[in-house]
């Protein structure tokens, strides 16, 4: 497109201030904005700001606790499931995955989180330990499982970097498939895109829900179908206790005809930022901790026990079936907002930074894709066993409480 052309449809959208510093732009740095501008769909962004504000309104709705299967809750339909789920697993039809594309701005740590290490004696990284599950897994089950990572652009190259520098920690090459999920501009109050630079846009992962699409696009799913996958264990990067293969959930999620299952654990207490799934008019979704009413956040339900005991740990099993057929066409996932602060160029052309949550990022959830299916399971794990996230730099779901879970669950380092 050219340059009048882009400057007319800017301007259509009310968004010709990123033109504000051209004049003073090289003609390289003309060209690397020109190629970022062109390629920022206004008409979404636009359509995206007016989604994010309709927020719903969950006082008003009648909501009922999902059903969760509780730990151990029948030893015969146990072994049942993990029976079926070995059989899976020699039957070679499970990948993993992991989403890796945030930035671990909590934790304050430069690079990918997978690159993080919580401090064990190995000084192993997290994507060393992930690694070493695989490892063991297939020579368990007797096959090269594929381990589809997803970056994004802000961490992609130094991504693939840490494996090459690190051997693959011991994989095969073309074991470890990698793709980005795509960037999104951030905006302000007013829906105004922000500039971070004289001919920089603020732009950011579009969330994990962008995971889907991405691994539609980048031929992942191709991948997997040609190798003979047929279910996906999905994780986050930051979780030390992920138990990547584990066939008592690959084996109930199939047995019961799942398209999409979660791993769920008892929440600490009622207002612990995690996820719930309830059902709202006859259809599961998941509710944000920040957007369940207060009342029903502090419901009680069954033995005086919280009505909405369990929280999402972003822990799931996928069939890949189900991802084909939902990404088939237009597809798409309801856009959350994610207020932020971001760093800004003033009218002196100056970057500035403050504390002030200043932007809003549009996020997809990967947990929304419950919306497009009724064959939902939801198993409950034991907190201590499964789900120790490093999130923070200190306090809880810090390097410290997660080398502890690590260490007392008597892993080897
Ligand atoms: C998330 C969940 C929360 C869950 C918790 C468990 C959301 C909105 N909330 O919270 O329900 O209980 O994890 O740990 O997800 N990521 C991408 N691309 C992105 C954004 C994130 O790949 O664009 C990846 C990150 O690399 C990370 C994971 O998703 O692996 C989680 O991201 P994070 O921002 O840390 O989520 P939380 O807010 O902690």
């Amino acid at each position: 497109m050219i340059l009048a052309e882009l400057q007319k449809n800017f301007e259509a959208f009310g968004q010709d201030h990123v033109f504000k510093f051209w004049d003073e732009l090289n003609e390289l740095e003309k060209a690397e904005f020109l190629e970022v501008l062109a390629s920022i769909d206004l008409k979404e962004v636009e359509r995206i700001f007016k989604q994010i504000q309709e927020v719903k309104d969950y006082s008003s709705m009648s909501l009922d606790v999902a059903p969760v299967y509780p730990l151990s809750e029948n030893v015969n339909d146990d072994s049942r499931a993990i029976n079926h789920g070995k059989k899976l697993l020699q039957e070679k039809k499970v990948a993993c995955f992991v989403v890796a594309g945030g930035q671990g701005s909590r934790l304050g740590f430069e690079g990918p989180k997978g690159a993080f290490s919580v401090g064990l004696d190995s000084g192993k990284s997290l994507f060393a330990l992930q690694a070493d599950q695989i490892i063991e897994a297939a020579e368990e089950y007797d096959y090269e499982i594929p381990w589809y990572v997803m970056t994004s652009k802000v961490n992609h190259i130094e991504t693939v970097n840490f494996f090459q520098d690190n051997d693959y920690f011991g994989l095969k090459k073309d074991q470890v498939f990698f793709f980005s999920q795509e960037m999104l501009p951030a905006v302000d109050h007013q829906g105004k895109l922000i500039l971070s630079g004289k001919n920089k846009l603020f732009l950011s992962p579009n969330g994990h829900g962008g995971s889907l699409l991405a691994l539609k696009k980048s031929g992942a799913l191709e991948d997997m179908k040609k190798r003979g996958i047929e279910y996906i264990s999905y994780y986050q990067v930051d979780n030390i206790l992920i138990n990547i293969f584990d066939p008592k959930f690959i084996g109930f999620h199939v047995l019961e005809n799942a398209d999409m299952s979660f791993k769920m654990v008892k929440k600490r207490n009622a207002e612990e930022k995690v996820g719930v799934v309830a059902v709202n008019n006859g259809k599961m979704e998941v509710i944000e901790y920040s957007d369940l009413p207060d009342a029903e956040m502090h419901a009680v339900g069954e033995n005086n026990n919280l009505k909405f005991w369990s929280g999402s740990i972003a822990i799931h099993m996928f069939s890949l079936r189900f991802i084909e057929e939902i990404t088939e066409g237009e597809f798409s996932l309801p856009y959350h907002k994610a207020e932020k602060s971001i760093p800004e160029i003033n009218d002196e052309g100056n970057v500035v930074s403050s504390d002030k949550k200043n932007g809003i990022k549009f996020e997809t959830f990967v947990f929304d894709a419950i919306g497009f299916t009724s064959n939902v399971f939801l198993m409950e794990v034991a907190r201590e066993d499964e789900f120790a996230p490093v999130k923070n730099k200190a306090g809880e779901d810090s390097p410290e409480t997660a080398k502890e879970a690590f260490l007392k669950k008597g892993k080897i380092t």
